[in-house]
């Protein structure tokens, strides 16, 4: 007998994981909205208001400036692809799963790649991509994430562009994990190509992949010798889509955009500062429970991003366990480890909509009562206390 489907009702989670993350109401009411062509004039109109929201929380004047349609690897991979011709040589900054995606991507383009790796959970240190720049020769692009999703490490980028710059290379930046919930100043600290993706701080479904390019790097893909190794990612075409040509390149995820302009209304009414406020804080609360109940943080202090909070699971608790009984018994969502980490760490996402004080508390507790089970007993009372001293502080 054929098997018979009924109404799809997906159960009620709170996504504290690396992504996707909770979305709000107003985001997914904004997807349900008709369907536009997406060659009305009604829907160009969205497009362009999407493109100058985006540029502000890019905070750039950027004119290519677009979401490609994709999660965030499109984006990588856009980034990577339009920049690389075959033979170009890139410094890829590796210290995680991500930095290790980009140098593949940069490889299957075709580039000559210099890695400058250290091991998972540590910050890359600067004098390091220097040294291998000394040495490289003419280079295309520097390229780093600047969270680090597998490991919860946050990159400092100032000083990185800065050699960039002295190489004249581009600087190339993953903001996948840190648009909208970490300061990040594509225009001041002279980022020349970034993408990121919708799922994470933006608190919009996984689907778009914003991006934004300096001129400099729009120039870069202007005189390209040869053509974009990707049809589906070409930006020269993209962007006549996106620009005032208005030429058909593909069908746009109408919804999947009215989405996007609405979580970045959202993040825009909250306003950036606030908002890299919130996400310290709640982060902060989030360690400092940890910590009270004797556990530790993978990433140094002083290089945790507060999107993603890895975890290092203690002796004797077993990961998958832990987060199955946070699942069933909570309807709570947190990562296992990638990578290196893989059975070694959980990944906490305290990201847009997720990034509240109630989750965090919530959290706090359901982990000590998950680990209890296993046996391992911590003072919950102590956790849950440290977290309300960050809060009352
Ligand atoms: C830092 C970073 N870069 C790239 C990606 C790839 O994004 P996606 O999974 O949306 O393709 C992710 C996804 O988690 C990420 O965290």
């Amino acid at each position: 007998m054929e098997k018979e489907f009924s109404q799809l009702k997906p159960g009620y989670r709170l996504l504290l994981g690396p992504g996707p993350v909770d979305t709000s109401p107003r985001v997914l009411r904004a997807m349900s909205a008709n369907v536009l062509g997406h060659l009305d004039h009604q829907f160009l109109e969205i497009m362009n208001e999407t493109m100058d929201l985006l540029r502000k929380v890019f905070q750039t004047k950027n004119k290519l400036t677009l979401p490609m349609s994709g999660t965030g690897s499109a984006g990588m991979e856009a980034v990577m692809v339009n920049l690389i011709e075959p033979g170009d040589r890139a410094i890829v900054c590796v210290n995680g799963v991500f930095g290790q995606r980009m140098r593949d991507i940069a490889e299957r383009c075709g580039a000559h790649v210099y890695s400058v790796e250290v091991p998972f959970g540590q910050p890359i240190d600067p004098d390091h991509v220097k040294e291998v720049a000394e040495k490289a020769g003419k280079i295309k692009l520097i390229s780093v994430v600047h969270a680090e999703t597998s490991t919860g490490v946050l990159q400092p980028l100032p000083e990185l562009s800065e050699i960039a710059k002295q190489y004249d290379a581009l600087f190339v930046v993953d903001a996948v994990t840190s648009l909208a919930g970490i300061d990040l100043k594509v225009d001041d600290w002279g980022i020349d190509a970034c993408y990121s993706g919708t799922q994470k701080a933006l608190s919009c479904p996984p689907g778009l992949s914003p991006v934004t390019f300096s001129s400099r790097a729009a120039e870069a893909i202007a005189k390209r010798k040869s053509k974009v190794r990707s049809w589906y990612l070409d930006l020269s075409m993209i962007g006549d889509y996106w620009g005032k040509e208005r030429v058909y390149h593909h069908t746009a995820p109408i919804n999947m955009i009215y989405g996007l302009r609405e979580a970045l209304q959202i993040v825009l009414e909250e306003g950036l500062e606030e908002r890299f406020a919130r996400h310290k804080l709640n982060s902060e609360a989030f360690i400092r429970g940890i910590e009270a109940m004797g556990l530790n943080m993978i990433a140094p202090e002083g290089y945790r991003t507060p999107t993603l909070n890895a975890v290092r699971i203690p002796e004797g608790v077993e990961d998958i366990g832990v987060r199955n009984y946070l699942l069933d018994k909570y309807g709570i969502e947190i990562g296992g480890g990638l990578g290196d980490f893989k059975g070694k760490a959980w990944r906490v996402g305290l990201m847009g909509e997720s990034s509240r004080k109630n989750n965090v508390i919530l959290l706090l507790a359901a982990l000590a009562d998950s680990m209890e089970q296993q046996g391992h007993k911590v003072d919950v009372g102590a956790s849950i206390q440290a977290a309300f001293d960050v809060y009352n502080s």
